[in-house]
């Protein structure tokens, strides 16, 4: 786990999944990494690098191996409490999402579950999800708010959202998601609850950091375009940035929302019109919609089930997915500057990794120049 200031990563095929490398992946090979404090010092022609390097550090022999930058997971709720493995029974027997909510499942379900644990409970019963994560090579994570619904509540999970990101090596980003669901206090109080969101919520997470951008589940069986708007314009007035929950069940024109508000993602999709846009791949990972605790998973359904080529579900995870989170000029590129959070394969191409589920060809992840074990 302990490794000097200065590692030079030799012998690697790179896929920098960086634009300025016009070949598929980004890839460079005969190049070296040199990675200092964290960073990506220098991406530079090996024999040069050998050079220029000498004695500044440890070379690391990658024999061969692809090296990609970690993957960013930009959108889940991975932090809540019990599950829903029984409505999800249901739903296979074609009741839709739409009336197990109306109904009192759905998010409310989970919302009574959050609601039960404390934040310590919150975390431990979040971390094997963020772990399994981790271990297919995310090192960057958003977790989101929304089985909360009241200050406190909502507070709480952000705050172990954020333990967590303090007990692991892996950056955590986290998102304000209070207008997720009418919480049952508030039912047929549609507008009040929005209120006390854009008056008492938002104002405090943004008060206390606890959150860099604000998200709303714009939608029939969530909150309306109007009131979307509104909190979007809390989110703006207390600094912080936006997305959408948009068009995933229905085209209520959620996405042209955030693109007015200059959000940083329009999020789902499904219901959208054609759209030439950049696309982020990520979990969802939730109780409801995608129990699913595996980024590998994402990329290789956005493939064979939405159409993306394997090239595109890298950069998904990985440049696109960092400029879903506002991190386009640090993250998600092996580039100089960049975080030195990497990944190195076992694979003798890069679409291997989209490919092949239940094996892990991840041989080491490396968050801010340090190697990881994994198990
Ligand atoms: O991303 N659409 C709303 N939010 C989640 C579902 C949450 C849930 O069902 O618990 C989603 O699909
Ligand atoms: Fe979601």
């Amino acid at each position: 786990m302990h490794q000097p200031r200065h590692t030079l990563w030799i012998n690697a095929r790179l896929a920098t999944c960086d634009a300025a490398n016009p070949a598929p992946y980004g890839a460079l090979e005969g190049h070296a990494l040199w990675l200092q404090d964290g960073r990506i010092h220098a991406v530079l022609p090996q024999a040069e690098a050998l050079q220029a390097f000498a004695g500044a550090g440890e070379v690391i022999d990658a024999q061969g191996r692809w090296i990609t930058p970690g993957f960013i997971d930009c959108h889940t709720h991975l932090v809540y409490g019990g599950n829903r493995a029984a409505e999800w029974e249901k739903r296979l027997t074609g009741v839709p999402y739409q009336q197990i909510a109306a109904e009192g499942g759905g998010i409310i379900s989970t919302v009574r579950a959050t609601r039960s644990l404390d934040e310590d409970e919150l975390a431990l019963a979040s971390l094997p999800r963020l772990k399994a994560l981790m271990k297919e090579g995310v090192t960057t994570v958003e977790i989101k708010s929304g089985y909360g619904l009241t200050l406190a509540d909502e507070l709480k999970q952000l705050r172990a959202a954020r333990r967590l990101a303090a007990a692991l090596p892996v950056e955590v980003a986290t998102t304000l998601l209070s207008a997720h669901a009418l919480p049952p206090e508030y039912a047929g109080q549609a507008d009040a609850y929005i209120d006390y969101v854009c008056h008492t919520i938002v104002p405090a997470a943004a008060a206390e950091g606890l959150a860099e951008a604000v998200d709303v589940f714009c939608e029939g069986v969530g909150f309306s375009p109007a009131q979307t708007r509104r909190v979007f314009d809390a989110a703006r007035a207390h600094g912080l940035q936006l997305k959408g929950h948009v068009e995933q069940l229905s085209n209520l024109h959620g996405a042209a929302l955030v693109a007015e508000f200059g959000g940083l993602s329009a999020d789902h999709i499904e219901y959208l019109d054609d759209a030439g846009v950049a696309m982020a791949v990520s979990t969802d990972l939730n109780p409801g919609t995608s129990p699913f605790a595996s980024i590998r998973l994402a990329m290789n359904q956005a493939c064979v089930l939405f159409g993306l080529t394997p090239e595109e579900a890298l950069l998904g995870t990985t440049r696109h997915a960092a400029q879903a989170l506002g991190r386009a000029a640090s993250h998600g590129k092996l580039a100089t500057g960049y975080v030195a959070d990497l990944l190195l394969w076992d694979i003798e191409h890069p679409a291997e990794i989209v490919y092949g589920l239940g094996t892990n060809p991840l041989k080491q992840r490396v968050f801010r120049g340090v190697a990881q074990q994994i198990d």
